[in-house]
């Protein structure tokens, strides 16, 4: 799970195949009255048919992405709606949204960028609407994790594979 970049209100989970973004306030209030009230959590369909592994948001919070084994989703959060699907090679564990320095905070269409792990490969995804992944790197082992640094004059992607030695590469984009 992880909060909305920009609103400590919002917050976006994965249960299973099923994404839920909950309102926290809505869910603070309710929460005295009784503990089954579901309407602070909202189910956003998608067409994920395995359990979903990771999700991330971009820095403004109007696009999130999640990956399950099979499949990459991106929605836009406005109306909650996928806006570009993609199946991968081999099993995905984690994606991630990187943000170019200097970027400010207009991330919207064809800025938009994520990269997502497979075994033994990264994979950089621009534009999203319009293009496919391009492979990026080797890294040894599956990659269980990717983050970015967002600030600085440098974008650095931090990896983590399941391999024992060189499980932790950083790479500049
Ligand atoms: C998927 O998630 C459910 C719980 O939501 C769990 O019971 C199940 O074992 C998971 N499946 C896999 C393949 O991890
Ligand atoms: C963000 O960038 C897009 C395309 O480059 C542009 O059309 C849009 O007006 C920009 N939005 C803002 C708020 O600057």
């Amino acid at each position: 799970m992880r909060f909305h970049p920009r609103s400590r209100n919002c917050l976006a989970c994965a249960v299973g195949t099923q994404l839920l973004v909950v309102d926290i306030i809505t869910a603070k209030t309710n929460a005295s009255n009784t503990y089954t009230d579901s309407s602070a959590i909202r189910t956003i369909s998608s067409d994920h048919t395995k359990n979903i592994s990771c999700l991330d948001w971009s820095d403004d919070g109007a696009f999130l992405v999640t990956s399950s084994d099979t499949l990459i989703c991106v929605y836009e959060t406005a109306h909650w709606k996928p806006i570009a699907m993609h199946t991968p090679h081999s099993k995905i564990w984690s994606c991630a949204f990187v943000t170019s320095a200097g970027a400010g905070t207009n991330n919207s269409g064809d800025k938009l960028r994520i990269m997502f792990g497979e075994y033994e490969a990264i994979y950089v995804w621009q534009g999203i609407q319009n293009s496919q992944p391009k492979k990026a790197g080797a890294p040894p082992g599956t990659i269980m994790g990717i983050a970015c640094s967002r600030s600085g004059g440098q974008t650095v992607v931090a990896t983590a594979s399941s391999q024992r030695e060189k499980n932790l590469m950083l790479w500049t984009i």
